[in-house]
């Protein structure tokens, strides 16, 4: 019988034992290497033209933005108005953030009813890089295909867009750039 690992298995079988430790080394190791390479195309993407570019660093333990939008640092008091805009970022919507319960219940039409559709954005910046936020913000889909978060720098591959928005991103580079120093400050 053969449980994983008990044995040699049959697949390597035919290798000297030293050898048969490499062979479970590589094997994966190549296997990765070779669906890296087939995304290799995707690596740097330039955004499409309409948009300032940013290049994608695409590496095996994280995808990210590495540089700023606009060559310019953020301004976090305007990045949280950035997102409490229900027209601009909305991320209360669906994330809470403890630190603005306070405020929630001084000025409910600005911070109140903060959705749970998302992850609570407490301490957010120890989880995140802000070349990983940056993408994050940028287009959520790059790091969680699947997500309802909307892409706020993209323009292109969107459904849903309502007329006023075609052709145009949800926010400006600035704002993103405003909303991440915010976000930095989430530790
Ligand atoms: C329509 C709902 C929605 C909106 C609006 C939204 N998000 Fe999200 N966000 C999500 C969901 C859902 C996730 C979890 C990713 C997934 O889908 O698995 C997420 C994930 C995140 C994460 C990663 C959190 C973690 O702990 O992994 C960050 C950071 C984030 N969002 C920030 C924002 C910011 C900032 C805004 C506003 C500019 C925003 N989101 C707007 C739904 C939303």
């Amino acid at each position: 019988m053969c449980t994983p690992f008990s044995g040699r298995g049959k697949a390597f079988a035919w290798l000297p034992a030293g050898l048969f430790s490499v062979a479970v080394l590589v094997t994966p190791l190549t296997f990765a290497s070779l669906l890296y390479a087939a995304d290799s195309g995707d690596k740097s993407r330039e955004a499409e033209s309409s948009l300032v570019s940013f290049e994608i660093i695409d590496n095996i333990h994280s995808k990210a933005i590495p540089k700023s939008l606009t060559g310019k640092k953020g301004n976090p008091k305007r990045g949280e108005v950035v997102m409490i805009n229900r027209k601009l970022g909305n991320c209360l919507a669906c994330h809470h953030l403890s630190r603005f319960d306070e405020k929630a219940k001084a000025l409910p039409n600005k911070y109140g009813d903060m959705g749970e559709v998302g992850p609570p954005l407490d301490a957010v910046a120890e989880r995140y890089d802000a070349g990983q936020l940056r993408l994050l913000l940028v287009d959520a889909k790059e790091v969680f295909p699947d997500t309802i978060m909307p892409a706020f720098y993209k323009v292109k591959g969107l459904h849903r867009v309502l007329p006023d928005y075609e052709g145009k991103p949800i926010l400006e580079p600035q704002d993103i750039e405003d909303v991440l120093s915010f976000l930095l400050t989430l530790k």
